[in-house]
């Protein structure tokens, strides 16, 4: 049987008429960009999430870019970013002119580690950035209790983790501010591209809804230097019905990790630690193995997609070749990087297929 390692089709094919239909309600209200579609799609967020703003934007790298505007990052200023995450997390300070400073991860958890976190600490951080990488929650009170000794505030990138809870709370409620994206492979995607920024903080959601709308509040009237970042009507309108079906693909992901975690024996393999306090949203499913080159061709002998996330850690990036990192500096995430394997993991996923994965990683040597 070939197990696609990931296959958005099935998902769309379900939703379709019922997300067409709704684009038609777009169309004749011509509402094409934000308005009531993506004002409705704020309200059920904030709901979801329990918190008081959510402000829908056109990407989720723009969300963080919106975040540290309004946070008033600027160049000269450090804000630290984890080594192992999806290089658009360090865009935003890049963005800015400030300097992303990367931290190692965890050797066991694969988030940040707060330890280390600590250390990197100067007189010119002005921001921590904590990812909940692969849909599991960071070390959130090593990390805000870290934060708090030293006043600097935290942006959570919650771009992989969108409805996981930390503790009585949902991840992304923790920091000043929080950002998701809807790229359309997340737990939660639009079918376009769109994203959001999350806060409880009044003045904050009052900025960065005149930032991400050139700069007003009243029209033609610019107080601010600011972006088009509008979310599209059609994708507001898309992600209020996905909305409603998050819970129970969480549920299918949780489940299907729960049968990799049980029925896989191999001994070849290592998975992702459990944080305290939380349950992954298992947005990937990603396993270490020094034996990577034969895994891959035993995978693919038997026809079970993969993928890696990520193969090159952000201080090894080319684009951050001028901040002088070198291999070595983060041990944790290179290591990651060089022996990460991602599993098929998509709630779409037959028993079958989920039976498949697993035979094929009990049958390697
Ligand atoms: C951790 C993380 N941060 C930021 C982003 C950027 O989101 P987008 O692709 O919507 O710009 C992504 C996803 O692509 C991500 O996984």
């Amino acid at each position: 049987m070939k197990v696609p390692f990931f296959d958005l089709k099935r998902q769309t094919q379900g939703l379709k008429k019922e997300v067409l239909s709704k684009f038609e309600e777009v169309v004749d209200n011509t509402a094409f960009t934000g308005g009531p579609f993506v004002e409705e799609l704020e309200g059920k967020l904030q709901t979801y999430l329990n918190v008081d703003h959510a402000i829908a934007v056109n990407n989720g790298t723009n969300a963080l870019y919106l975040a540290l505007t309004a946070l008033g990052i600027k160049p000269g200023d450090e804000v630290i970013v984890p080594a192992n995450t999806f290089v658009a997390t360090a865009w935003a300070p890049s963005y800015l002119g400030a300097t992303p400073v990367f931290v190692d991860c965890d050797e066991n958890t694969w988030n940040i580690c707060p330890q280390k976190l600590e250390k990197a600490i100067t007189p010119k951080t002005k921001l921590i950035m904590a990812v909940h990488l692969y849909g599991q929650v960071a070390d959130l009170d090593s990390i805000m209790s870290v934060a708090n000794k030293h006043h600097i505030p935290v942006v959570e990138d919650n771009a992989q983790a969108l409805g996981a809870s930390y503790k009585d709370r949902k991840a992304g409620t923790y920091g000043v501010i929080s950002c998701t994206s809807f790229y359309p492979g997340k737990n939660l995607g639009a079918w376009g591209e769109a994203g959001a920024a999350f806060t409880n903080d009044e003045g904050l959601a009052a900025k960065m809804r005149m930032l991400r709308n050139h700069g007003c509040e009243q029209r033609y009237h610019h107080d601010l230097v600011g972006y088009n970042m509008r979310m599209s009507g059609f994708q507001g309108a898309a992600l209020s019905i996905k909305l409603d079906h998050l819970n129970g693909w969480i549920q299918r992901r949780q489940h299907i990790a729960k049968r990799y975690r049980s029925e896989i024996k191999s001994t070849h393999i290592k998975w992702q630690q459990a944080q305290e306090h939380s349950d992954s949203v298992y947005h990937l499913f990603v396993i270490t193995t020094e034996n990577k080159e034969a895994l891959l061709e035993h995978m693919k002998v038997n026809d079970v997609g993969y993928a890696f996330h990520y193969p090159i850690p952000c201080h090894l990036q080319k684009a951050y070749h001028f901040l002088n990192y070198k291999a070595g500096d983060m041990p944790n995430s290179e290591y990651l990087a060089n022996h990460c394997v991602s599993l098929p993991m998509f709630p779409e996923m037959t028993d079958e297929e989920i039976s498949a994965v697993i035979d094929c990683l009990n049958t390697f040597q």
